[in-house]
């Protein structure tokens, strides 16, 4: 049997029920695809659920406020995935008729929507022929085939690509994009695959050659760099002081409340550190520590500290959109996970 009818044959017997394979509409599966983009199926599958009940179409999706996209995304991470829709369904909705375009060149002119994206929506909703060459992708591929170029490098990129597309099954390319997909999520996983029932386990270059934990091959990321923010957290009158973030740092456009970014964590018993806060918020200020907590993204380690603030003179100016709200009026806006963690503990 061919590479394609052993995936397929496979597929049909072990593929999990998931509900944007029931659908050919490329609005619905734009919405799994972006969400799925950097998020594993579980935890995605409540959150593309939720979109579909409050936006079940891309003009009700458009019309909505960016706060309410972003309170629905809230606990998802890389926000400018749904930053990057909302403004997406309003060119679909703007200068596309508002019908969601299925085929690949023009997918690609959308915002967030890159090679990946545009061959999965093309395939699965209109049949066109392109192979989908996600992580899952690569490393059926460098296995198989033996592969050791970097599979994030130029040339792998390339090699990849190349070799994806030419495996591609024409006689039905959405169905083999979602069976070499699922193979590599369920069957030939990152961390021990069980190769004994694996149906290509007999013409697999790195099983035969003791591979399987070698490749595919990646160059690692420059390390994380740590981030230490202390937050301050002023109340008065049952209102909490709260802030939007801004463009041009990380959680553009989600609230938490003011904070400084510090070199390092000086102890909050040290003297540097009083001298500090009465540098910044007035010589009366007054903190007493609430909480730590870390927070991980992809390129940075944050480490944050709560105080509670008081007697404080703030500089304004300095600090921009600031607001007073109560603790049921944040509770509408979207934050950063990290911060509504905080608050669900301890406010
Ligand atoms: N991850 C990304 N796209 C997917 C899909 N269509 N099915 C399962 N997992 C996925």
């Amino acid at each position: 049997m061919t590479f394609q009818n052993e995936l397929i044959n496979w597929y049909q017997s072990n593929k999990r029920d998931l509900p944007w394979r029931h659908t050919k509409d490329a609005y619905t599966i734009w919405l799994s695809e972006i969400i799925l983009q950097q998020t594993r199926v579980e935890q995605g599958l409540p959150y593309f659920n939720k979109f579909l009940e409050n936006f079940p179409t891309v003009q009700d999706f458009a019309a909505a406020t960016e706060t309410k996209v972003l309170k629905l995304w809230q606990g998802l991470g890389y926000y400018s995935r749904g930053r990057n829709m909302h403004a997406t369904a309003q060119i679909v909705v703007n200068n596309f008729n508002g019908i969601f375009p299925s085929l690949h060149d023009e997918l690609l002119k959308l915002k967030g929507i890159g090679e990946y994206t545009a061959a999965a929506i093309s395939s699965f909703s209109s049949g066109e022929a392109r192979a989908v060459v996600d992580g899952n992708v690569f490393r059926v591929l460098a296995r198989y085939f033996g592969i050791s170029t970097a599979i994030n490098s130029p040339a792998g990129k390339k090699t990849f690509f190349a070799l994806a597309n030419e495996l591609l099954y024409q006689g039905d390319p959405a169905l083999y994009n979602q069976a070499i997909m699922e193979f590599g999520a369920i069957q030939c996983k990152p961390k021990s695959p069980n190769c004994n029932v694996c149906p290509l386990n007999q013409s697999c270059y790195a099983l035969k050659n003791n591979l399987v934990n070698a490749l595919p091959v990646k160059i690692k990321k420059a390390a994380q760099k740590h981030r230490f923010l202390d937050y301050f957290v002023c109340q008065s009158d049952e209102k909490v002081l709260i802030r939007e973030r801004q463009a041009g740092d990380i959680w553009q456009h989600l609230y938490d409340f003011p904070s400084i970014d510090v070199e390092e964590q000086i102890p909050w018993t040290d003297i540097s550190f009083e001298e500090k806060l009465k540098s910044t918020f007035g010589s009366g200020a007054e903190v007493s520590f609430i909480a730590t907590k870390k927070h991980i993204l992809s390129h940075q380690i944050i480490h944050l500290r709560f105080f509670a603030l008081k007697n404080y003179i703030f500089n304004f100016s300095k600090q921009k959109e600031l607001y007073w709200v109560s603790l049921s009026e944040l509770d509408d806006l979207p934050q950063p996970k990290v911060i509504h963690d905080f608050i669900k503990e301890y406010l």
